[in-house]
């Protein structure tokens, strides 16, 4: 019998499952509760859990598997976790169909100017009709969406703006994607060109050594002044301060923010920021279908690995 240390209370027929296999679930949500993870056999990590590499070769000894609940899995060391023979899991494509769409409200929603004119209805303020009135906003379709990372979430919010609204689609990868080019007629572009020529900027690479502050000062100022930058990846890919300038300064006309760089904490130049800017508190995966998809995922991935299984989604 195995002890599954998880850090978020789960689905209650998922904790069925693990203990109709035999296991012992501890769901302890005060992270790290270091005496949980000595007696861990597999951990059930949330991205806001940082396992590190005194974490795992002091407490983690008896680990065979961590499953972070999330894509994105920079929360774990995983040279040390290789280093200790434990096996980290991820839940890709459950979640793209979702973040995708969350990815397109945002850009709707600083567009259209959604979040701000709900904010003015609530507040008793109707502005006039007219010919330029209040909350006016900019166009969507026909314009041209720039995708920097064009990976599983990347393709699908390239869809939505392909097929859904007629946008051209430009993107920029370390490597081509020959299958999106020919889907959606997607271009690659060099990450200047791509800044330069884009009304809307989405961002889905994953947080690394070379993404962090992808999108700093300068390239932000490559941006046309009517774009809108859409961030769903993880804050640090944009140096924030860097962003709330550019914003304030109105050399770019917009963002929609799902992440931050030091969340839960959001930039205070932000908060006062209305215009064209929406941000939500990284929300994009959280529908109830994905979030127990994701669970399902992770607990799947333990009990594989428990049972001397390769995992379904290991970490490459
Ligand atoms: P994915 O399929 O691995 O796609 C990542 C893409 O980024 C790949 O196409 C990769 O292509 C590209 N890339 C990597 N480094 C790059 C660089 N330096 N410059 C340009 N492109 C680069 O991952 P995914 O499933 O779409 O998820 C993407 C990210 O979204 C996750 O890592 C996570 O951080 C974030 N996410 C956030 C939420 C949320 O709740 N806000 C939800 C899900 C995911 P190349 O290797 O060819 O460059
Ligand atoms: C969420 O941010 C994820 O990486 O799944």
């Amino acid at each position: 019998m195995a002890t599954i240390y998880s850090t978020s209370p789960l689905f209650p027929d998922l904790v069925c499952r693990m203990e109709a296999s035999g296991h012992s679930v501890v769901v302890n949500e005060r992270w790290p509760d270091l005496a949980t993870l000595e007696v861990a056999d597999a951990l059930i990590s949330l991205l806001s859990n940082v396992v590190d590499a005194q974490m795992i070769e002091a407490h983690g000894t008896r680990l065979q598997v961590i499953a972070n609940v999330a894509v994105g899995f920079e929360n774990v060391d995983l040279n040390a976790a290789r280093a200790a023979g434990i096996l980290v899991t991820n839940t890709p494509d459950v979640l793209t169909e979702s973040t995708a769409d969350h990815a397109f409200a945002l850009l709707l929603s600083c567009a259209r100017r959604i979040a701000e004119s709900d904010a003015a209805v609530r507040r008793g303020e109707f502005p006039a009709w007219g010919l330029d009135q209040a909350f006016t906003g900019l166009d969507i379709h026909g314009k041209t969406l720039g995708i920097i990372g064009m990976g599983r979430i990347g393709t699908a919010v390239a869809r939505r703006g392909r097929l859904g609204f007629g946008m051209r689609v430009v993107y920029n990868t370390r490597t081509r994607k020959p299958e999106v080019e020919q889907e959606l007629g997607a271009e690659w572009l060099s990450m200047e060109n791509l800044l330069a020529c884009s009304d809307f900027v989405v961002l889905l690479v994953p947080l690394t050594s070379e993404t962090r502050h992808l999108i700093d000062r300068e390239r932000l100022g490559l941006m046309k002044r009517t774009g809108i930058l859409v961030n769903v990846s993880r804050g640090a890919v944009v140096d924030e301060t860097a962003l709330a300038v550019a914003l304030r300064e109105g050399r770019i006309a917009g963002a929609g923010l799902d992440v931050f760089e030091q969340e839960p904490k959001v930039h205070p130049d932000l908060l006062g920021l209305h215009e064209h800017v929406t941000l939500s508190p990284h929300i994009a995966s959280a529908t109830h279908e994905t979030r127990y998809a994701m669970a399902q995922l992770a607990v799947e991935n333990v009990l594989a690995v428990l049972e001397g299984k390769p995992p379904l989604t290991p970490v490459a």
